[in-house]
């Protein structure tokens, strides 16, 4: 039998949350903390999908339910899999976990059904001729209409010629694009591209109103929510080495606050005082403040970021009194503190150079840690074997 692993790491937001709606610029960073995902090909004669041994239900497992309707379709003889799901980032905390998982899974699906390829040469998206990719202006692969993912997207001129199976298929920008998608199909359609790019990239990644010419530019995500269009610009961000070395510590409150309530206590407080959208220019400002300092190396800068961009989470009524008794905890022992995600509970994220001191404190103000350093790898293919998993058939259609 053939399998795959792929893995990928959560995030934690350093600038910006909230403010992003409203297209302010935000940071997020892939920390050390991973979610594994295994598959293997069950018995031809299995009835359904399995997740960690038991029967697979899409209302428990939406995001793999929408990659399953995008790249492994049973309809177009797809077998079935046996998935397990391993790893250290706690869910529904604000730190990545369903963005993880989505694009782990991507890149595991990916591998393990390969791709034809309109070229005899070449691995570029060009020359793809199935797949998704932000270089096609409709990438194709936020339809909420099942019955449109039933054909291969096709390149260029579409004429596969070429079949190859293996890590050498897999494009992180694929990855990312269906980890996005598949997380707004499992939200309501209302989802920032934040997360499944930062865990797709790893690294730091920005997300900007405009393409900033300092940084490297990744894409342009356009998304449809039930408020309209949507239109981020993504880069990554190269940081200067640090003089000493900074860790993150993250703190978890273990409340359970919804990031879509959250989101629309924001949008309220707005509706009712269309002057604090001033409040919000302002986090983007500090955002870019703390970003130069980031580029720069000064980390001591970067900490007076984070705290300020809390003072003005806090006055947007995002924080609760268990984040800001972690994030007081915190204080004495870092160079600033404030939450992280989209608050109200969740987890809280420290800037330190001292994460031993940091963690006891969090942990003696009821909170539970992690430990991260900055800029970690993004998607990985850990193992494979006996590829390809499912060979689809050559598609001889042009467009
Ligand atoms: O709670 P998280 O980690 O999903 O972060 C939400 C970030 C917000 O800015 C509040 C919303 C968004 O879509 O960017």
């Amino acid at each position: 039998m053939g399998r795959v692993t792929a893995s990928a790491p959560g995030k934690c937001i350093l600038f910006g949350e909230h403010a992003v709606v409203y297209g302010q610029p935000a940071v997020a960073v892939a920390i050390e903390q991973r979610i594994s995902v295994k598959i293997e090909t069950l018995a031809s004669d299995s009835k359904n999908w399995k997740i960690d041994g038991m029967e697979f239900n899409p209302k428990r497992h939406p995001h793999v339910q929408a990659l399953r309707n995008r790249i492994w379709q049973s309809g177009q003889g797809a077998p079935n899999l046996s998935i397990q799901i391993t790893g250290d980032i706690p869910p529904a905390s604000g730190l990545g976990s369903s963005a993880a998982l989505s694009v782990a899974a991507s890149a595991a699906l990916r591998t393990a059904r390969g791709r034809w390829y309109n070229e005899s040469e070449g691995q570029k998206t060009k020359h793809w001729s199935e797949g998704y990719s932000s270089y096609f202006d409709d990438p194709g692969v936020y339809s909420t209409n099942k019955r449109e993912f039933d054909s291969f997207r096709h390149g260029d001129d579409g004429k596969a010629v070429r079949y190859v199976a293996g890590e050498n298929t897999v494009d992180v920008d694929e990855c990312a694009l269906l980890g996005h998608a598949v997380e707004a199909a499992a939200q309501g359609g209302r989802a920032s591209p934040m997360d499944a790019s930062t865990c797709a990239h790893g690294g730091i990644v920005l997300l900007s109103d405009q393409i900033e010419t300092n940084e490297q530019f990744l894409y342009t995500r356009r998304l449809t929510t039930p408020e309209g269009q949507r239109l981020w610009h993504l880069h990554s961000i190269e940081l200067a080495p640090a003089e000493e070395q900074v860790y993150l510590v993250i703190g978890n409150t273990g409340v359970y606050a919804p990031t879509a309530q959250q989101v629309a206590k924001v949008a309220e407080a707005l509706q009712e005082n269309p002057e604090r959208i001033r409040e919000i220019e302002t986090i983007g400002l500090i955002a870019r403040r703390g970003i130069q300092s980031l580029k720069d190396g000064d980390y001591r800068a970067v900490g007076r970021a984070m705290t300020e961009n809390q003072i003005m989470l806090q006055g947007l009524g995002v924080s609760c009194p268990e984040l800001e008794t972690l994030i007081r905890a915190a204080a004495p022992s870092s160079l600033g503190a404030k939450l992280t995600g989209a608050g109200g509970g969740g987890c809280m994220v420290a800037l330190t150079t001292n994460p031993k001191a940091t963690s006891e404190a969090i942990e003696l103000a009821g909170g539970r840690t992690l430990i991260s350093t900055f800029g970690n790898v993004g998607l990985t293919i850990e193992e494979s074997e006996n590829l390809p998993l499912w060979a689809t058939e050559q598609d001889t259609g042009s467009q």
